[in-house]
């Protein structure tokens, strides 16, 4: 039987078995998008998370790619965040990881792939020509998400402002450990990001966040329940029109 989703503090929430089931419900989101902008003749302007949730999802896209269902060479693909402070060709930069398991595998014009500028001198100048060319390209159709242990949603930790657009930030202890597992040792995980901001993802035409496994269950509690320490930057979604929370049976866990 197909699960319904329910609706929780106006946010659409879709409770699924397992991660493989999340990527499932994702993919499908993300190519119904990519059909949308392609039928209304359009360049599809897709936003994509980096880190590890969103992985399977990215693998059934390219699969579906591969079986020639789907061409997005067109489309734009935006990043959410990059770090700052590692070298122009390091493999853990958000940008080479989007090159290896979006944009080549897609079939996607490496022009096409927007990251925020980490290198310029003037990272206040470049987050906001970030944002131009966001506005260039038409803004985001679907923007996917994932959710930090913290609430976090691109690198907007805890206390940032919801109003603010891309800029220059300072990662939370929690989340350069949460990240170490890609580095040597959590002293390499970069003290800082270029990351959209809250108000640059709520211009989105669409959210879709995505959470799975136990230890997401409490930021995703906090993100859609009572806001009993204060509001976690996630919960931010609750105020877009169009805003789908996907999440596996142990991320759902604490969620009344
Ligand atoms: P993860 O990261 O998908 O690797 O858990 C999500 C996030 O920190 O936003």
């Amino acid at each position: 039987m197909r699960p319904a989703p329910t609706v929780v503090e106006g946010v659409r929430v879709l409770r699924l078995p397992d991660a493989a089931a999340v990527a499932a419900a994702a993919a499908a989101a993300l190519i119904d998008a990519i059909y949308q902008a392609q039928a209304q003749g359009r360049d599809p302007v897709i936003g994509v998370a980096t880190g590890d949730t969103p992985q399977a999802t990215y693998a059934r896209v390219t699969a579906a790619v591969e079986s020639g269902c789907l061409d997005p060479a067109r489309a734009w693909i935006v990043a959410l965040d990059e770090y700052v402070g590692l070298g122009r060709d390091d493999p853990r930069r958000y940008r080479h990881e989007l090159l290896r398991k979006v944009v080549e595998p897609w079939g996607v014009d490496p022009t096409r792939l927007l990251v925020p500028e980490v290198d310029s001198a003037d990272l206040t100048e470049a987050a906001h020509v970030f944002e131009e060319r966001l506005a260039a390209i038409g803004g985001v159709d679907l923007q996917l998400l994932g959710i930090g242990r913290n609430g976090h949603v691109g690198f907007n930790e805890p206390g940032s402002d919801p109003e603010q657009g891309t800029r220059l930030v300072r990662l939370a202890p929690s989340t350069r450990a949460a990240n170490a597992v890609h580095f040597r040792s959590v002293d390499e995980v970069p003290q800082e990001a270029v990351s959209q901001g809250l108000a640059t993802i709520l211009r989105a035409r669409r959210l879709l966040l995505l959470a799975t496994g136990p230890q997401k269950a409490a930021a995703v509690a906090a993100a859609l329940g009572p806001e009993a320490d204060g509001p976690v930057p996630a919960s931010v979604i609750r105020s877009h029109p169009h805003v789908t929370v996907v999440l596996d049976h142990d991320a759902a866990r604490l969620l009344r």
